[in-house]
């Protein structure tokens, strides 16, 4: 029998399956009705379309996409001692790694799978948007595995913020464009209105599915907010949980992830939820948003479009709003106006909290990260190291501490320079 918690997990691990109250469904834009799976099949294969619309609890992980996921996962949990004694802490901090992927975050994780579903239906070329470009690198990386090319429409403060990750895509065979750009009907439109835009996650996904839509051998990928996405990251919780078993500890008191699209905290912290609602455990998990786009904290819990063209069906989701364009900050992954339907959810079920975090505190913890565990986290997970490092501040004596370490940050090294 498929358990939660693995240290080379055969199934992902859904969490729908286990929500007390069904995740409410997608809606089309037009009708407003219930999304059926013949309205994806433009965008997606067939395999995700079910994955995304699944109630299934475990679902098989492919072999090539295990094979692949072999060559760095299970990735590390590393027990974060040095920094322990830098805080003072009388708590136990543990972190899981995901920054030892070749593109440097959790995204992989989901790319591989969605790349090889689609090369399965025989699809050549992918779209997708990418904030800080770890996206876009990942699908690339993921595309180049399977024989696939990709197209890439990035963030514009983040296009011209962050060359490194564009070069990183260019390395793996895609193309990648600035957002908003001239190729485009969506990308002229909001030009036309506001030319010096910084661009938002909203404005590049419109781009992308524009074109994925236009083209019958193209499809798109998201690489967070979906269902499917969600579903995929949850080797990172089940392995979590399987080390953290042999490093002797039962349960975490409480699991920090940064939170943008939501998917590297559902994909650490779903299966802690799930043994909670199913075995009794009870760790709580909190969502760390930057106070700059506080998305759940401040948003509303309402149908909402994914993108600012209004091209996406409607999702019930934690939202500023499909227009919201957030401010220029550095954790371009963190720049969205939504929130996952399943993290939403969760968060409306109370079975999982929120904390938005001040970019100067990020940072703050980023260094005092660096400087004593020698990893330089990602612009995003820093948000969730910050709000880690105020809990374990206060922390009792035997509380054990998780932080989801979503990336490095080794090319967003100018982000650190203000704050050195
Ligand atoms: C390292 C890293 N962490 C977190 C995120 C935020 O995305 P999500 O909330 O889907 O994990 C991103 C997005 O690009 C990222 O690159």
């Amino acid at each position: 029998m498929t358990t939660i918690g693995s240290l080379s997990p055969t199934h992902w691990y859904n969490l729908a399956a286990d929500f007390p109250e069904p995740l409410p469904p997608a809606l089309h834009p037009a009708t407003r009705e219930p999304l059926r799976a013949e309205d994806l099949e433009a965008l997606f294969p067939r395999a995700l379309i079910d994955q995304e619309m699944s109630t299934e609890r475990f679902i098989a992980i492919p072999e090539p996409v295990r094979e692949v996921y072999a060559k760095w996962r299970p990735s590390p949990l590393i027990r974060a001692d040095r920094l322990e004694r830098a805080l003072g802490t009388k708590a136990r901090i543990f972190y899981k790694y995901e920054g030892v992927s070749p593109a440097g975050s959790h995204k992989p994780n989901t790319a591989i799978a969605q790349a090889w579903y689609n090369a399965q239906e025989g699809t050549t070329r992918l779209t997708t948007e990418t904030g800080a470009g770890q996206w876009g690198a990942s699908l690339a990386l993921a595309c180049s595995l399977f024989g696939m090319t990709c197209e890439v429409w990035q963030v514009r403060s983040s296009y011209e913020a962050k060359p490194y990750r564009r070069y990183q895509m260019e390395v793996y065979g895609s193309t990648c464009h600035s957002s908003p750009s001239e190729l485009t009907e969506a990308g002229r439109a909001i030009l036309a209105k506001d030319p010096q835009t910084t661009g938002s996650l909203g404005m590049a996904i419109s781009e992308a599915v524009e074109v994925a839509v236009a083209h019958q051998d193209v499809h798109y990928a998201l690489g967070s907010v979906l269902n499917h996405v969600m579903l995929h990251q949850t080797v990172i919780g089940q392995e979590a949980i399987a080390q953290l078993v042999q490093a002797g500890v039962e349960q975490p008191d409480v699991v920090f992830g940064c939170a943008g699209g939501g998917s590297n905290l559902a994909g650490l912290g779903f299966p802690f939820i799930g043994r909670n609602l199913t075995e009794g455990t009870s760790s709580r998990v909190v969502a760390c948003e930057p106070a700059a786009c506080p998305t759940i904290t401040q948003g509303e819990y309402r149908y909402d479009y994914g993108d600012v063209a209004g091209m996406t069906p409607l999702l019930k989701m934690y939202t500023l709003g499909a227009d919201f364009v957030p401010p220029a900050i550095h954790a371009g992954g963190l720049r969205y106006h939504g929130m996952a339907p399943m993290v939403s959810h969760a968060v409306d079920q109370g079975l999982m909290d929120a904390v938005a975090v001040p970019q100067d505190e990020a940072f703050a913890a980023g260094l005092i990260f660096a400087r004593s565990e020698g990893v330089i986290p990602a612009p995003e997970s820093t948000h969730a190291v910050a709000a880690a490092v105020e809990h374990a501040r206060q922390a009792g004596q035997g509380e054990t501490i998780l932080i989801g370490l979503s990336g490095n940050g080794v090319l967003d090294l100018p982000a650190y320079e203000a704050y050195l």
